[in-house]
C-alpha cells in the first residue's frame, strides 16, 4: 500500500514538473499554485473576483482570533456559498435564508457584505450553539474551537450592520424556540455542522420549508471523514433536487420540486 502511495505521489510530481515546461496555453499548464482546500491549480480562479476576495478577507479577520486566520484556505467554499445564496435570492427574493452551523459566520458574513453592496436586503437566520455548551465539543480535537464562549459576542459585533436573527442552542432542541417555529418558508439552507446526525435533524426540520428554486449548501459533502453526512444529503435530497458536486468539499442542491 505504501509503495502504491509513494509511486502515485511520484507520478503526480512528475506531471506537475511536465507542466512547468509545457506551453502555458495547452492543457491549462502554467503557473502552479496551491489554491487551498485540496485544489492545486494552474489557472487563476477566484483571485479574479476582487470584490469577493475583499469581503472574504474582511470576514476571515474581523473580530476573529489570530490563531484562526489559517482557515483562509476555504475561499473557494465562500465563493460557492455566495453563488448558491445569489441563485436562491434570484428564485425567491422575498424569502429569508437559514444557516445551521455558523461558528463565526465566515461564509454568511462574506455573502451579506456582498449583498449589501448590491442593495440586496435579505434576512439571515443564524443558528448555532455559539459556544453555549462548553462540554459538547470537549476532547473532539479541532472541534474544541467551537466551545469558546466569546464566539457569540464576536458574532454579534460582526453582524451588527446586517439583517440577521441569531438563535443560540443545540440542534434539534433549538428548533422549538418560537423565533424559529415562526419561520414558515425559506429560500436557502446552509448545513455546516460537521456531523451527520445534526445535519439530518436540520434537513428534517428545514428542507420541507425550502421553496422550489431554493438551494441547500452542504459544506461537508465531499470531505474525507464525512461519508455519513454525504449519505444523509444524498438520501434526503436526491429525489427532489439537482445536485452540483464540486472538486472540493461543498455541494449545492437546487430544489426542483416539493
Ligand atoms: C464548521 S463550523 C461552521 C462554520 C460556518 N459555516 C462558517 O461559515 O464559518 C460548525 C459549527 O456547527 C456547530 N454545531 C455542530 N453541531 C451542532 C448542534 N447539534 N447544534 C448547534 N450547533 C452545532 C458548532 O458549534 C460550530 O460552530
Amino acid at each position: 500500500m505504501h509503495t502504491y502511495i509513494f509511486l502515485n505521489k511520484f507520478r503526480l510530481a512528475f506531471s506537475f514538473l511536465k507542466c512547468l515546461f509545457t506551453n502555458p496555453s495547452s492543457y491549462g499548464a502554467g503557473k502552479i499554485s496551491f489554491a487551498g482546500d485540496g485544489i492545486i491549480s494552474t489557472r487563476p480562479k477566484i483571485e479574479l473576483d476582487e470584490e469577493l476576495i475583499k469581503s472574504f478577507s474582511e470576514s476571515m479577520t474581523l473580530h476573529i482570533p489570530q490563531r484562526l486566520h489559517k482557515y483562509s484556505y476555504i475561499s473557494h467554499r465562500a465563493q460557492l456559498y455566495y453563488f448558491g445564496a445569489s441563485l436562491a435570492f434570484q428564485n425567491n427574493s422575498h424569502l429569508p435564508m437559514v444557516e445551521c452551523g455558523v461558528w463565526y459566520g465566515f461564509f454568511a458574513r462574506t455573502t451579506l457584505k456582498l449583498f449589501q453592496e448590491r442593495e440586496i436586503n435579505v434576512l439571515f437566520h443564524l443558528i448555532d450553539l455559539f459556544g453555549q455548551d462548553q462540554t459538547f465539543f470537549k476532547g473532539k480535537g479541532k472541534f474544541n474551537e467551537y466551545s469558546d464562549e466569546s464566539i457569540l459576542n464576536a458574532v454579534n459585533s460582526r453582524f451588527k450592520n446586517y439583517n440577521v436573527e441569531i438563535h443560540q442552542g443545540l440542534i434539534p432542541d433549538v428548533f422549538n424556540l418560537p423565533s424559529i417555529q415562526s419561520i414558515k418558508k425559506i429560500s436557502f439552507l446552509s448545513c455546516d455542522l460537521n456531523g451527520a446526525k445534526a445535519e439530518k435533524d436540520a434537513l428534517e426540520f428545514f428542507f420541507p420549508k425550502l421553496a422550489v428554486g431554493g438551494i441547500v449548501y452542504a459544506d461537508d459533502y465531499g470531505c474525507q471523514g464525512y461519508e455519513e453526512s454525504r449519505k444523509v444529503f444524498d438520501e434526503m435530497l436526491s429525489d427532489t433536487c439537482i445536485p452540483l458536486k464540486t472538486l472540493h468539499s461543498p455541494a449545492l442542491f437546487l430544489k426542483i420540486k416539493d
